[in-house]
């Protein structure tokens, strides 16, 4: 009902619309559409009323809300309805609650966003800063009908998609991946992104891609330890804010056109996408995780999306994991 009232605000701008009006055309009562407006106004809607006039949509919030993110949606599979996005102002971890839903049987293309994580999950058992309403904290479900040795190029892809979903909204942003899915901008990070499976040998049951992206953090919303290595888009545009709304609907639009391609093609269609956006490639790099850490030059990607590193003495390994430190 909310989002039919907003969606006939929207329609009469700039010319307001009578509270009659609007009751007529959804069969309520004006005492309702009163009730409802006032809800939209707690939820952060700008609209004035006037007794004579009726009811004027000034603002929208920049808020992940289904309606607004749909309504800029033209996809297939990733959210193809407002229905597929669920909501939510505080969460621990939007990847735990998608999670979840998955287990019992959340379809496909399931969106989790949340103005605020409690307790943001990094990679590598680290925390993700996920202040409120600043950045975007969204994960998405997918059940891709391949093996899960297959699946690695989707944590390539979702950088893509970030990637894409970010530089759509402003030519001033033009990030680049540090493999496999760390998207920096001058050096700095500006999105991270955890990509989660549960699957049997053979068969993946369900893969969660959840991305982080500081959007209008200050230098103050970041913890001090990460202030000379992190960024957001708002420091990159002069201080300027930047629609949370944008972003986020970018995102799930390039993801959604990535993944159909990759559905098709395979790999192949994921890995020239990367490279288009590779900083990674021809550097000087230090990788390491659990046990292991090896530094070379990073040289190319094999066909499963493994970073290879060769060394001095020109050994090369190949890595499907691991943090990538460039000197
Ligand atoms: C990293 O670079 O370490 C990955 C960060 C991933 C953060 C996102 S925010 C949405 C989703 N929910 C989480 O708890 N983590 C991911």
């Amino acid at each position: 009902m909310r989002e039919e009232i907003i969606s006939l605000l929207k329609k009469s701008c700039p010319a307001p619309l009578s509270g009659e009006v609007i009751a007529q055309h959804l069969g309520i009562s004006r005492t309702a559409v009163w009730k409802n407006i006032h809800a939209l106004q707690e939820k952060g809607y700008i609209i004035t009323g006037s007794p004579r006039r009726g009811y004027l949509l000034q603002k929208i919030p920049d808020l992940l809300y289904p309606g607004e993110l749909s309504e800029k949606l033209h996809t297939k599979v990733i959210a193809p309805g407002s229905s597929f996005i669920h909501h939510y102002h505080r969460v621990g971890s939007t990847n735990n609650v998608l999670k979840e839903m998955a287990e019992k049987g959340a379809p496909e293309g399931t969106v989790v966003v949340a103005e605020l994580q409690e307790t943001g999950r990094g990679r590598m058992g680290r925390n993700w800063s996920s202040p409120e309403g600043k950045g975007i904290y969204l994960s998405l479900l997918l059940r891709p009908p391949v093996s899960p040795q297959h699946t690695s190029p989707l944590t390539l892809l979702a950088a893509v998609a970030a990637c894409c979903g970010i530089s759509s909204v402003s030519s001033r942003f033009s990030p680049g991946i540090k493999w496999p899915n760390d998207l920096l901008i001058g050096g700095r990070k500006v999105c991270g992104i955890l990509c989660e499976i549960k699957a049997e040998i053979d068969l993946v049951h369900y893969f969660v891609a959840g991305i982080g992206i500081n959007v209008n953090m200050g230098p103050e919303d970041f913890p001090p330890e990460l202030r000379q290595t992190a960024t957001s888009l708002l420091l990159e545009n002069e201080g300027a804010a930047v629609s949370r709304l944008g972003v986020a609907a970018g995102v799930l639009q390039h993801f959604d056109e990535l993944y159909a391609n990759y559905l098709e093609k395979g790999t192949d269609a994921v890995l020239p996408r990367w490279l288009e956006h590779n900083i990674t490639l021809g550097r000087s790099v230090r990788i390491q995780g659990p046990g292991f850490s090896f530094a070379g030059t990073a040289r190319e990607l094999d066909d499963n999306g493994a970073l290879v590193v060769e060394s001095e003495s020109g050994e090369r390994k190949s890595f499907t994991a691991g943090e990538v430190i460039m000197k």
